[in-house]
């Protein structure tokens, strides 16, 4: 059988993930358990609630996906699996099945940085694609500009001071009481809502002209409840909604560009769950039309998390000879540009 191929295990947050892909690129299964019901009950994700269910969970996810894939463990040429950043426990239970099954099936262990994951998720539908290029990664916990120089090389050149996009969707959410997980409830009622209706600021850093300050938009529309409170006013959900959005929108798409302007990057990729916005995936498209850069646009299930970009991530480590032995531990917080293997 030719090709080589890598199981991924994913399980930094709230979804329990496996998936084997064929050379980097070629994604043979793709299986999501997703806790989003049960920590809905509690407004955001309960960690420990979280290694539980991931627990009960991965070995099924993991069987599913070699099962789908139709082929055997003995055919993995390794395993893969995300060590940090993300929670904890929640990461733990994929490091230790991952190292069961390595040691139990003789695979090598491929460790993977959960970000280098995301950035990888554009590989899978762009064959084409390949470093160096540009890449937003805006997730749950991240909002970086990544200059991708190789498979295994990244530069910082932008990051937030304070919230990731993601957090501040997720906390702007819960205020105008559209529950978790705040970013597609927000994405979603922003379509009935008028996006200029509400001026909320767009954050500059001075002296840092890539990075980026959510606090401040998150801030401006907390004040906006509190006096529309005050004043007896009715609050529109779906107008805060796309005034947000479209506030974040602008910020991401801005600097993103102006990044990939000022480096000559003709290629610029966006990646992680909040990528997965209908109204980021829009605008930045127009930018980048108009400035004449290609886009890479991961499609939405592999934005949010999935194994299938630790699998495809792991592929181009293991094809490097990137390993590590069963002493490996979770990472809970790896930074991006930092990977320990
Ligand atoms: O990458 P991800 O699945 O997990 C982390 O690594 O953090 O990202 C989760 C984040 C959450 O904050 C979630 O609200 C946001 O991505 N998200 C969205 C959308 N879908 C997920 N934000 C805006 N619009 C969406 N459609
Ligand atoms: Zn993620």
């Amino acid at each position: 059988m030719d090709g080589t191929y890598i199981l991924g295990i994913e399980s930094s947050c709230d979804e329990t993930a496996a998936a084997v892909v064929k050379d980097g690129r070629t994604v043979l299964s793709n299986v999501i358990d997703s806790q989003i019901e049960i920590h809905t009950l509690y407004g955001g994700v309960v960690p420990e609630i979280a290694s539980r269910k991931h627990i009960e969970k991965i070995t099924q996810v993991i069987d599913a996906a070699l099962k789908q894939a139709g082929l055997p463990l003995e055919k993995m040429d390794a395993v893969s699996v995300t060590y940090g950043p993300g929670l904890v426990g929640a990461l733990l239970v994929g490091v230790g099945a991952a190292k069961g099954i390595a040691y139990a099936a003789d695979k090598p262990l491929v460790p993977v940085h959960h970000i280098e994951g995301h950035i990888a998720a554009t590989y899978i539908e762009y064959p084409e694609l390949e470093p160096p290029f540009l890449c937003l990664v805006v997730s749950g916990g991240h909002t970086h500009l990544v200059r991708v120089m190789d498979y295994d090389c990244f530069e910082v050149i932008g990051r937030t001071h304070d919230d990731a996009a993601g957090e501040a969707f997720d906390k702007v959410a819960r205020a105008i009481g559209l529950g978790y997980p705040g970013g597609p409830k927000i994405d979603k009622a922003a379509r009935e809502g008028n996006p200029a209706a509400i001026d909320f600021p767009r954050a500059k850093i001075s002296g840092a002209e890539f990075d980026f300050s959510f606090s401040g938009v998150k801030s401006a529309v907390l004040n906006y409840l509190n006096q529309c409170e005050m004043k007896q006013m009715e609050v529109n959900r779906a107008d805060v909604a796309a005034s947000f959005q479209q506030a974040v929108v602008d910020v991401l798409v801005e600097r993103s560009v102006a990044a990939a302007k000022r480096l000559g990057e003709k290629r610029l990729a966006v990646a992680g769950g909040v990528a997965a916005n209908s109204a980021l995936r829009k605008a930045m498209k127009e930018a980048c039309d108009r400035e004449g850069i290609a886009l890479c646009y991961p499609s939405p299930v592999y934005c949010t998390d999935n194994a299938a970009m630790i699998a495809a991530q792991g592929y181009y480590e293991f094809i490097k000879g990137h390993r590590a032995d069963f002493t490996l531990n979770a990472v809970p917080n790896l930074t991006v540009g930092e990977d320990r293997f």
